[in-house]
């Protein structure tokens, strides 16, 4: 990691032929490339310069070395964790994001409950996706932050750890995703590849699931570029060493029946007794066989630790361990409305990004970084894809505790639910899109 001290008395490059180099297309060398993510990290090159750096990126794209190179000196700008100590295997997921994805909750601890370790680092929610810190802290006492040494210990003894990601690690990109965050450019799939790809080789696991969602709800919403991502994503981590298998899954529809932050934490707590919605526990199980697979697992039986309970033991202990009370009454909204069917029908789409903005306007959600979210509020789906509906039916719950939050998480739901007559047959909601490796 380079700081102030280590300032070289002589910059070897400049910031302006590093962005022309790119703005006329032309390849970023690989001194380039270390250079102005370190110089970037140290202040030198500049907020401005570094987001017409990016646009050109957005805009011209970079090749697979460029990329990997980006990312190594990422990574270089930071710690690296080390868990070769455990002796336990460690295995990873990562999902790009989307609506009503809480599959980290249940995973990580049916995972962990084959033996392996589970190093779970992850974000808060920004804009219309949740963040996965955001939902486990509708826990009353529930802690993210952990000391390494914390961490270690949890994962020797519990194996599960869901914890938020160090200021350690790939610093460099902590401040470019910022920056990307207010100058348009997150959707390139070179600095969102490099961006994830980045912290996950910096944490350290030996073997990573890629979640890479498609559709109107998440980031890719085409087929295409979403598949781009992750192959761009696998063949960083293969390269870096990591064991690294990516899942195509459908991102059209919100995964389950709720969104938001303490109604997210009831759902998985259903797949954890052995339940809840189909579509949720159908990407839960097959993260789970990647994830076991890849730490050398082979054929675990893991609908039967979902069924009988093991999955759901280590979740307490996981909770536990980090300050929660597994036994705390989650939080409840002090409101809630209903939103009902103008006409009779069955339910033929489910727009995603309709129903996470309204989440996100009930208070599940924030605006800005750093702001406090409602543990309770969010929306419950009465009526989801291929379900018939009878007008005057109740197709979703709206939960906040600001009522007059109600009026535009109503609006953003209109025309999020699409119906066709009554008795037409809706074809099967397929969530796992492809496999690649
Ligand atoms: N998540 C990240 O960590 N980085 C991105 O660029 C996009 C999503």
């Amino acid at each position: 990691m380079t700081d102030q001290t280590s300032r070289p008395a002589v910059e070897p490059f400049d910031a302006v032929d590093v962005i022309r180099t790119k703005r006329d297309r032309q390849r970023l060398s690989p001194e380039q490339i270390d250079w102005v993510i370190d110089a970037y990290t140290r202040g030198v090159v500049a907020e401005e310069q570094m987001a017409a750096l990016a646009m050109a990126v957005f805009l011209n794209g970079m090749g697979r070395e460029e990329i990997a190179r980006w990312t190594a000196a990422m990574i270089a700008s930071g710690e690296r964790m080390d868990f070769s100590s455990l002796d336990k295997a460690t295995t990873d997921k990562h999902s790009t994001g989307g609506v009503g994805d809480k599959i980290t909750l249940p995973l990580a601890p049916l995972v962990a409950s084959f033996g392996v370790a589970v190093p779970q680092l992850s974000g808060r929610g920004l804009g219309h996706t949740g963040g996965t810190l955001d939902k486990l802290e509708a826990i009353p006492g529930w802690r993210a932050s952990l000391s390494n040494d914390e961490m270690m210990r949890q994962l020797a003894d519990v194996g599960a750890v869901i914890c938020a990601a160090g200021s350690g690690l790939a610093p460099a990109d902590k401040k470019l995703y910022a920056l990307r965050d207010i100058t348009s450019t997150v959707e390139a799939i070179p600095l969102i590849a490099s961006s994830i790809m980045s912290k996950k080789i910096a944490e350290g696991t030996a073997a990573l699931t890629l979640d890479v969602k498609t559709g109107a709800g998440a980031f890719m919403k085409e087929e295409a570029d979403a598949r781009e991502l992750a192959r761009t994503m696998v063949d960083l981590g293969t390269d870096a060493g990591v064991r690294t298998v990516a899942l195509l899954t459908d991102m059209s529809a919100p995964l389950g029946r709720t969104a938001g932050n303490g109604l997210e934490v009831r759902e998985s707590l259903e797949v954890l007794a052995g339940g809840g919605p189909a579509d949720v526990v159908e990407l839960t199980v097959a993260l789970a066989r990647e994830m076991l697979e890849a730490a050398g697992v082979r054929d675990a039986d893991v609908d039967a630790a979902l069924t009988d309970g093991r999955a759901m033991d280590t979740w307490r202990a996981m909770i536990t361990a980090q300050g929660g009370d597994a036994d705390a009454p989650l939080p409840v909204a002090a409101h809630v409305e209903e939103l009902r069917a103008a006409e009779d029908g069955v339910v033929t789409g489910l727009d995603a990004m309709g129903v996470g903005v309204a989440a996100w306007r009930l208070g599940a959600g924030r605006s800005r970084p750093g702001e406090a979210v409602q543990a309770a509020a969010g929306v419950e789906i009465e009526k989801h894809l291929g379900e018939e509906v009878r007008a005057g039916d109740v197709l979703a719950r709206l939960h906040t505790d600001t009522p007059e939050r109600m009026g535009r998480a109503l609006e953003s739901l209109e025309g999020s639910w699409t119906l066709a007559a009554p008795g037409t047959e809706v074809p099967e909601h397929r969530i796992v899109l492809d496999r690649i490796a």
